[in-house]
């Protein structure tokens, strides 16, 4: 294989080393970390020389898996801004309130970052055909990134995912099933039928890539912020990719000596109160999370009953120091609608669950009026139509405009 900084690959189960180069899937049904040579990134590049880079996360090329003589597939994301929200922070007693605006990025969500990354090394590695899993957008972005690669995908995810991630899937070119179950089930699908149809599994901590491209997130929060980090992050959570991914950014960033702080922010998982597995876990003291029976929220991203890296999650907060908590379904849509309005910035229903956390954590102390909290707002607001019940006011353009206003109020 040509070059890269990546020295091999390790089973985050129990440590088996294993090659780079080749293609990976799980290890003993497990989850695989990519390791790097952080002593010669340190040599090879500073934090001034990829200021002046492109505003992508290919920017952080030395930190990712794809070598250097291999074209990435992109749509050019990232890197999305990180917007201080005095009003909505003023409304819960805050100064230090942040937006990670994810909703930005290509097909609307933070999965293009992950699957930037795993199209890119199914490419270089010669994969052809892959399949996945989704609650949603995990689907849109697979799709789009591999028509952009040139390799076919088949999706499966539940009948009742949003009707924006089918649509978009399907616009992609990928073959799209709607499964009579969870996203569990589809992936069972999946597996069952990939040796048949020589499907490469791309679901979520099953290859080892996505993981390392939903890493940039805390790359590039980190460098927004100087070389800095928040007090306080709070992280819609359902496979947990984006949670693990920033806390190994953090750690190798730690490692590069690149960070001005030893602050380690405290990692929030948000789960929704109807599918919350690792928050359940995380109470019990458990390192596994046990599946979660009959899973319902609006929040189709956290519909994830049982996750294959829950150690990894589990792992992460707990070493941070943070926490796993749930938020209220029926604070859902007003979270939506109170936190855009306020602010302009269009959040997916994921992202109300952790505002509903973080007013929790306000009220009870767990979180400072004075701390800097970042929230991720993982995706686009108009993806989800069935999670905002509209019933707004019709106009009848032949009355005069004195009873139209009289009527309104
Ligand atoms: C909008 C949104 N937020 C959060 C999540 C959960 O992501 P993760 O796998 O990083 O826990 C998803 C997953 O589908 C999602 O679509």
């Amino acid at each position: 294989m040509s070059q890269s900084f990546v020295t091999h690959l390790e089973a985050a189960i129990n440590g088996t080393r294993l090659p780079a180069g080749q293609v990976h899937g799980t290890h003993e049904g497990r989850p695989i970390w990519v390791r790097y040579d952080l002593d010669a990134i340190r040599n090879a590049v500073t934090p001034d020389e990829i200021a002046k880079r492109e505003p992508t996360l290919w920017r952080y090329r030395e930190l990712l898996p794809l070598p250097f003589d291999a074209e990435p597939v992109s749509l050019g994301e990232g890197m999305s801004p990180l917007l201080h929200c005095p009003r909505l922070g003023q409304s819960l007693g805050m100064s230090q309130l942040y937006v990670k605006d994810e909703s930005q990025l290509p097909t609307g969500s933070f999965k293009s970052r992950g699957m930037t990354a795993a199209l890119s090394l199914a490419k270089h590695l010669g994969i052809t055909r892959v399949a996945l899993p989704t609650a949603g957008n995990a689907g849109g972005g697979a799709a789009a990134y591999s028509a952009r690669a040139g390799i076919e995908c088949f999706v499966f995810m539940p009948e009742d995912t949003p009707i924006v991630n089918q649509m978009e899937a399907y616009q992609f070119g990928a073959k799209v099933f709607l499964v009579n179950g969870l996203i569990n089930d589809c992936g069972r699908l999946v597996r069952e039928g990939a040796a048949r149809m020589g499907w490469f599994d791309l679901s979520t901590l099953k290859e080892p890539y996505r993981l390392e491209g939903k890493k940039t997130m805390g790359l590039e929060l980190a460098e927004q912020l100087g070389w800095h980090l928040p007090d306080v992050i709070l992280y819609p959570t359902g496979g947990g990719t984006g949670l693990v991914g920033m806390h190994k950014a953090f750690a190798e960033l730690r490692q590069l000596g690149w960070l001005k702080t030893d602050k380690v922010p405290r990692l929030i998982s948000c789960q929704a109160e109807g599918c919350a597995p690792i928050a359940r876990a995380f109470d019990k003291g458990e390192r596994f999370a046990e599946l979660f029976p009959n899973a319902a929220t609006v929040a189709s991203g956290l519909r994830v009953p049982v996750a294959v890296g829950d150690f990894m999650i589990l792992d992460a907060i707990r070493e941070s120091g943070g926490t796993a908590r749930t938020g209220k379904e029926a604070n859902i849509a007003p979270w939506m609608v109170r936190s855009a309005s306020a602010e302009g910035i269009s959040i997916c229903p994921e992202t109300a669950v952790c505002f509903d956390v973080l007013e929790s954590m306000l009220a009870s102390g767990e979180i400072r009026p004075d701390e800097s909290v970042v929230v991720f707002n993982t995706g686009a607001a108009q993806k989800y139509l069935e999670a905002l019940p509209l019933n707004l006011p019709k106009v009848n353009k032949d009355q005069p405009i004195d009873a139209i206003l009289d009527a309104i109020g």
